[in-house]
């Protein structure tokens, strides 16, 4: 079989079989099918589509072209969370010390961000002296030591995928939904957690423009979850206004702070606490969402989830008395304020354009290997909703001192108001759990 007949064979709108796919995965790793020519099977997919069965095997691919992180040895169900990407989406940071502090523990590979604005793992870097970059080995120790551990993906996970994806960046062929769920479970796949909960975004900051495209990707995951044997569970959220107020690496960590302390803002708690409940439950260790959310918040209101940060943060090298003086963070030269004008309510917020400002003082980067100003970013004063009076405070840009007259202009553009009140609309649509799991043995070392 030769790459030409694949690509063909996609061409016509025929389904691989497994060997098919096999060959063309193990061909690309091995150079012996050319840049173009799995660029040319891109798009075929991108037109033709990959049934469940393909998208299965293709995950499989993916995961068998590297190292698959071995958790037997951790006693206990291991979760991992993963979001497809939003503005202010900052859960993660708040779901490792939340989740720990009620004993599941939490393996968590996470990546920097590209496009909008910082990953988690660029958050993570505000924070003094925080390492980053675990090896496989004290990963694994750590999470035994403290129950959770969070570290860059390496890449030897799932290295297929990431050949693949970088040529659907240049080759407009992201936006499929079997390709993109074959790239997030086979990374999810390979960082070998039992439990995954994945929050799927859909909304103007978000890959998924609309609703029925985010529950096709959620189905499409469960599905392959299930076919290789994984909980994988979906929650839908929108993404239309910023989650929280944050929007910014040093600010979405202070943020984070908040919510820790049970001060946080509503929306991001209450997706917070949803995601870390659906994670409880297929962990097995609290009966329902809704018993697991009340848990959860207690761990918010008596201190237990900020003090397994503060132990998150030392476990990996951090200086924890930021938690007491926030000006150990990187910080703006300046912080510009942006007035309401007029007595009205807040009818929208759009998400991209905050993003696109926040990028434009330097939050966000353009190229993989730019830097990004960590102190930089967009504070929000106020939600979709909620009434406005003239010279309130809509919104703040933490800048550096250059001219920011551009990202102002794109920031007050991206509110707009309705001199009649407003009603948000939800924020999560739906929640379908994975199989629910009882307590795993741990496997013997030796
Ligand atoms: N994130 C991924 O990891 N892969 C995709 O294809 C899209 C988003």
């Amino acid at each position: 079989m030769n790459i030409i007949e694949i690509i063909d064979k996609k061409r016509r709108g025929l389904t691989h079989t497994e060997k098919e796919i096999n060959a063309l995965v193990s061909m690309m790793e091995a150079g012996k099918a050319h840049d173009y020519q799995i660029a040319a099977w891109l798009m075929a997919s991108c037109i033709s589509g990959l049934d469940l069965d393909e998208t299965t095997w293709l995950t499989q691919a993916f995961v068998n072209s590297g190292k698959v992180l071995d958790l037997s040895h951790v006693d206990g169900i291991v979760v991992d969370k993963h979001s497809t990407g939003g503005v202010g989406d900052k859960t993660t940071l708040a779901l490792i010390p939340l989740l720990a502090a009620s004993g599941v523990k939490v393996a968590k590979l996470s990546g920097r961000g590209l496009g909008i604005t910082g990953g988690t793992i660029d958050k993570l870097e505000s924070i003094p002296g925080f390492n980053v970059s675990l090896s496989a080995q004290n990963f694994v120790k750590q999470i035994k030591q403290i129950g959770m551990a969070i570290s860059s993906q390496s890449g030897d996970l799932a290295p297929a995928d990431g050949k693949m994806y970088a040529l659907r960046d240049v080759t407009a062929t992201v936006e499929s939904i079997p390709l993109i769920a074959a790239s997030v479970i086979s990374k999810k796949v390979a960082a070998g957690a039992d439990v995954i909960v994945l929050d799927i975004k859909y909304g103007r900051g978000a890959f998924m423009a609309t609703l029925e495209d985010a529950k096709l990707l959620a189905s499409t995951c469960r599905e392959v979850g299930k076919r290789l044997n994984k909980s994988i569970s979906t929650v839908i959220s929108a993404m239309n206004q910023p989650l929280g107020c944050a929007v910014g690496n040093s600010l979405e960590v202070l943020e984070i702070v908040k919510l820790l302390k049970g001060e946080g803002p509503a929306d991001l708690e209450a997706l917070t606490l949803k995601l870390g409940a659906v994670a409880l439950v297929c962990a097995g260790a609290q009966p329902d969402v809704e018993t697991a959310e009340g848990a959860l918040k207690a761990h918010l209101q008596d201190g237990s989830a900020l003090e397994k940060f503060r132990e998150l943060v030392i476990a990996q090298g951090g200086d924890p008395y930021f938690l007491k003086d926030a000006s150990l963070l990187p910080q703006p030269d300046r912080v510009l304020m942006i007035p309401a004008k007029e007595q009205a309510y807040v009818a929208d917020i759009n998400a991209l354009e905050v993003a696109k400002a926040a990028k434009m003082v330097g939050a966000g980067r353009l190229t993989k290997d730019c830097p990004i100003n960590l102190g930089v970013g967009v504070l929000l004063h106020k939600h979709i909703g909620d009434p406005v009076k003239p010279g309130e405070t809509l919104v703040e840009l933490y800048a550096d001192d250059n001219d920011h007259r551009d990202a102002v202009e794109v920031l007050s553009k991206a509110f707009s108001f309705s001199p009649e009140p407003v009603s948000p609309q939800p924020l999560v649509d739906e929640v379908i759990l994975g199989k629910i799991l009882a307590k795993r043995p741990v496997v013997a070392k030796g």
